[in-house]
C-alpha cells in the first residue's frame, strides 16, 4: 500500500514556501505599494499646512474640522490635532489588519504560503494587543461623520459670494458620504447594534436593532470596497483642494473670486 506523505504546514517551510502555483505574490505587493502611496501623502500632508489647503468654501477634509481660534495659535499643523482620531481608526480597522498583516508584516503573505518570522500570534501581544482599542476608535471615528457632512455643506456656500455651487463641493459630498459608508460598514458598529442579543424578536427594543443591524450587515459585506474608496477619494479631495488653494488649477464653479 502506498504511503501518505507527511506534508509540514508552510509556515515549518521558511519564508514564501507553498505549494500554490498561482500569482499569490500580485495582492500583496499590490496592496503594499498602495498603502505607502495613500497612507505615506496623508501623512506628508498633514505636516504640509504651510501649502495652502483651503480657498473660498472649500476646506480640505485632513484639516476637517476647522478648529477656529486654535490654528493661528498652534505652533504645529492643526491637523494633528485631528488625525490621531481617523488614523487610529483606521490603523486598527480589521480589514487593514489583515491587508498590512500580509503585505508589510508578511505573517503570512497570503493563503498558504510560509511567514515571516516571528510569527503571527494575533492580538495577544505588544504592539498588535493595542489594536483591541478599535471600538474605541469607532466613537471617535462616529463624532467626524456629522463634521465631515457639515464642511461637504459648508462647500456650497462661500464666505463672501453666498451660496454656489463647484466641482470642489461634489468632491466634499463624495468624500463624506464614502467615509460615511466606511464608517457604517464597521465590524465592530456591526457587534455594536446587534451583538450582545440572544433573541433578535422579543421585543419592540430588540426588533428595532436587528434592524439596524441588517442594514449595517449589508454594508459590512463591502467594508473592504469602503476601505479603500475612501481612503482613495479623502487623497484625491486633499490633492484638489489644494492645487485650486494654491493657483495651480481652476476649479469651475459658479463664484467669482476664484
Ligand atoms: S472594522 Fe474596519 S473600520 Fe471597523
Amino acid at each position: 500500500m502506498a504511503q501518505r506523505q507527511a506534508v509540514a504546514p508552510p509556515h515549518r517551510l521558511g519564508f514564501a514556501a507553498t505549494l500554490r502555483r498561482d500569482t499569490w505574490w500580485v495582492e500583496p505587493a499590490l496592496v503594499l505599494a498602495a498603502l505607502t502611496v495613500f497612507f505615506g501623502y496623508l501623512t506628508v500632508s498633514a505636516f504640509l499646512d504651510n501649502w495652502a489647503f483651503e480657498i473660498g468654501p472649500y476646506l480640505s477634509p485632513v484639516f476637517e474640522p476647522k478648529l477656529h481660534g486654535v490654528y493661528s495659535q498652534w505652533w504645529f499643523s492643526p491637523a494633528l490635532l485631528i488625525l490621531w482620531g481617523p488614523a487610529g481608526f483606521r490603523l486598527t480597522c480589521y480589514y487593514y489588519r489583515l491587508a498590512y498583516g500580509r503585505s508589510v508584516f508578511m505573517s503570512p503573505p497570503a493563503c498558504a504560503v510560509g511567514d515571516l518570522p516571528p510569527r503571527y500570534y494575533g492580538e495577544t501581544r505588544f504592539p498588535f494587543i493595542l489594536q483591541n482599542v478599535h471600538r474605541y476608535f469607532l466613537y471617535v471615528a462616529l463624532v467626524f461623520i456629522p463634521l465631515l457632512w457639515i464642511g461637504a455643506i459648508r462647500g456650497f456656500h462661500d464666505p463672501d459670494e453666498g451660496w454656489g455651487v463647484g466641482l470642489g463641493s461634489f468632491m466634499l459630498v463624495i468624500n463624506a458620504a464614502l467615509l460615511s459608508l466606511y464608517t457604517f460598514s464597521c465590524h465592530s458598529l456591526r457587534h455594536l447594534v446587534g451583538g450582545g442579543l440572544d433573541c433578535f424578536s422579543c421585543s419592540l427594543y430588540n426588533r428595532t436593532r436587528h434592524r439596524i443591524w441588517s442594514w449595517v450587515s449589508r454594508l459590512n459585506a463591502n467594508h473592504r470596497l469602503y476601505a479603500w474608496a475612501s481612503l482613495v477619494f479623502i487623497v484625491a479631495t486633499d490633492v484638489y483642494i489644494r492645487l485650486v488653494a494654491n493657483g495651480h488649477i481652476t476649479d469651475p464653479n459658479t463664484w467669482s473670486r476664484f
